[in-house]
């Protein structure tokens, strides 16, 4: 298995590719897929989904984007009723792809100033779980019910995963339990469906939205370290991330199912 993924003609589905990490995902993937390759954005946020489409079709003009207004702490915006409505609104048809790239990238810290003790609200537990678990695990399957529908040669998962996923940060055990389950949920897949090629991937503490609430975090000696990464600049830059992971799918010698961090010595 060494063939690069990035060959084929691709479909490439992104969430949370409004801003940061998966911002930057879209724009390394616009530039190392084929022409007549598609892109589909899913976020809430429409106003910056317009702007990444924009700067997208400016980055490479030979690959179509679409976006589309998307809730994954809402089960109903992850039901396969509508993950089949936004692909049809957005004609694509799956036939026409030799790959396809879902990438689950969307995912929330939540609240970092509480210790686990500390949890009296349900609702904001459930809202937590439900972006970064439950909202995965179901868009995920009603793609896959979707792709499998015809006979497309490469189906590639990615999940973005995180150091937190195999060890404890205090004060983050929400995050962290998520991070992990989801790791352990994608090893699953990879295990129960071979056709696919999996990859839980950490992408090292990165330059975005979401280090402002790890800056912000209950336990002092975590905020501390983050609020001297941040001031020091030793945050990784979101393209250099982008851009390794982009090597290890051209490569393409992981372990479906593999845990992958940025700082992993790969050769
Ligand atoms: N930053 C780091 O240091 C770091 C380190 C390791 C792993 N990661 C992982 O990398 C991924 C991206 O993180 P980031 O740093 O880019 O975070 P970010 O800047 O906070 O961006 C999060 C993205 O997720 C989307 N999102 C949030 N809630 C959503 C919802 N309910 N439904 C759909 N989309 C939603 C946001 O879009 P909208 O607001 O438009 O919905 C946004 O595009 C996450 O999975 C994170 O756990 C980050």
């Amino acid at each position: 298995m060494s063939k690069s993924l990035l060959k084929g003609k691709a479909l490439c589905v992104i969430t949370g590719a409004s801003r940061g990490y998966g911002r930057c995902l879209a724009e390394m993937f616009v530039t190392h897929l084929p022409a007549g390759s598609l892109l589909l954005l899913l976020a809430r946020n429409t106003d910056q989904l317009t702007e990444v489409s924009a700067r997208l079709t400016s980055l490479n003009n030979s690959v179509r984007v679409a976006w589309e207004k998307f809730d994954q702490s809402n089960v109903t915006d992850c039901s396969q009723e509508n993950i089949h409505s936004i692909l049809s609104k957005a004609e694509i048809r799956l036939q026409d792809f030799n790959s396809v790239f879902l990438v689950h990238n969307a995912g929330s810290v939540g609240d970092l100033t509480k210790y686990a003790w500390e949890f009296s609200d349900g609702n904001m537990v459930a809202n937590t779980i439900n972006l970064n678990v439950t909202g995965t695990v179901l868009l995920n399957a009603s793609l896959l019910n979707e792709i499998r529908k015809y006979d497309i040669k490469q189906k590639i998962v990615v999940n973005v995963s995180s150091l937190a996923a195999i060890q404890p940060f205090s004060s983050w055990s929400l995050y962290c339990a998520g991070k992990a389950a989801r790791d352990m949920f994608f090893q699953t897949l990879a295990a129960e469906d071979q056709t696919l090629r999996v990859l839980n991937w950490a992408p090292g503490p990165l330059d975005t939205d979401m280090q402002a609430l790890c800056r912000e975090c209950a336990d002092p000696t975590l905020r501390q370290t983050f609020n001297d990464m941040h001031k020091n600049g030793s945050l990784l830059k979101c393209k250099e991330s982008a851009a390794k992971l982009i090597t290890l799918l051209e490569k393409n010698t992981f372990v479906s199912g593999q845990h992958i961090d940025y700082y992993d010595n790969l050769e």
